[in-house]
């Protein structure tokens, strides 16, 4: 087969609750999760030697075995059992990276969809999810995306039932010379919150139901206004990280957000709105402070797909 192009969409959490500590040491999640329009693009190309090599336009981002793109391709290799198989991938990103948008997660569950149909091997989408998720929390949601309720470490999915993705307009930030470690800002719940943590699987359940039945998937669904977001996150990355308070401050000027809130560990923040129109209406209105603080932003839709064939 010729060569392939796979896009890799960013998520955001539109909730991310905490609820308690597995035995296995994640933290057991309530989460809605959101893909959006703003998307990696990986190109593969199949090769005969056995090797899986990648390059990027980006040159701070590691191309060896620790991007979950390499990681992904050894798996489906290994998984399909011919160590012939090789590929050259090349990956044009404009997710910000370290941000909490999955962008690291995005890539890897899009090479896997991309192998599997470059590679012939024929897996199933059940065989990808479990893959995806022996490779990260977040990947499964990242294979499917669009409205998904995310529980267990975040890898046990179900969808939001919603008719289409939300209308809503995303106004997006991030400061390009901020980043916040994943397990950084989950050591930190833990030992700030962790004495208010739930323990049953009970408790689990009682929040699992409260969130499919809450006001947020009325208000994505535009049949009733949307409520705050919340992230339990944001309540220890917040006091510690100074992007992200004035970022935040900055997105709360806009007179028209429904909502505002950090996407996951941080450091990126949104603001939601009616629609798109209204969205780049704010970013205009925002420029001056935006620039003066020094943050790159995105106008983005919702959208119903996650890791997809172009
Ligand atoms: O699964 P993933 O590799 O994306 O997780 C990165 C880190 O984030 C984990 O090593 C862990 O420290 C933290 N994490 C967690 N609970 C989750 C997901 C992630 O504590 N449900």
């Amino acid at each position: 087969m010729a060569e392939l192009q796979v896009s890799a969409p960013a998520k955001i959490n539109l909730h991310l609750e905490v609820l308690g500590l597995r035995p296995d040491g994640f933290h057991e999640l309530a989460m809605v999760m959101q893909t959006l329009d703003l998307a990696d693009t990986i190109s593969l190309s199949p090769t005969a030697d056995g090797a899986v090599s990648l390059r990027c336009d980006r040159s701070d981002l590691p191309t060896d075995g620790n991007n979950l793109i390499v990681k992904a391709a050894e798996l489906l290799k290994q998984r399909v059992g011919l160590p012939e198989l090789g590929v050259a991938m090349h990956l044009t990103k404009r997710i910000p990276i370290g941000a909490g948008l999955a962008g690291g997660s995005s890539n890897g569950a899009a090479a896997l969809v991309g192998l599997n149909t470059l590679w012939g091997c024929g897996f199933s989408a059940e065989q990808l999810l479990a893959m995806a998720a022996e490779l990260g929390s977040d990947m499964p949601f990242c294979l499917d995306g669009g409205t998904q309720l995310c529980f267990g470490r975040g890898e046990v999915l179900e969808s939001a039932g919603l008719p289409e993705p939300p209308a809503l307009g995303v106004l997006l930030i991030k400061h390009p010379e901020s980043s916040v470690s994943t397990p950084w800002a989950y050591k930190q719940c833990r030992e700030q919150f962790g004495a208010d943590y739930l323990s049953t699987e009970a408790d689990f359940e009682q929040r699992r139901q409260a969130l499919r039945e809450a006001a947020l998937l009325q208000g994505l669904s535009g049949g009733a206004p949307l409520p705050a977001i919340r992230n339990d996150l944001q309540r220890v990355v917040e006091p510690e990280v100074a992007s992200v308070r004035e970022g935040l401050s900055i997105l709360r000027r806009a007179e028209a957000a429904a909502a505002v809130a950090m996407s996951g560990s941080g450091p990126s923040l949104f603001a939601l709105f009616v629609d798109r129109d209204a969205a780049e209406a704010a970013q205009q209105q925002l420029a001056a402070p935006l620039a003066a603080a020094g943050f790159e932003s995105w106008v983005c839709r919702c959208t119903g797909s996650g890791a997809t064939l172009v």
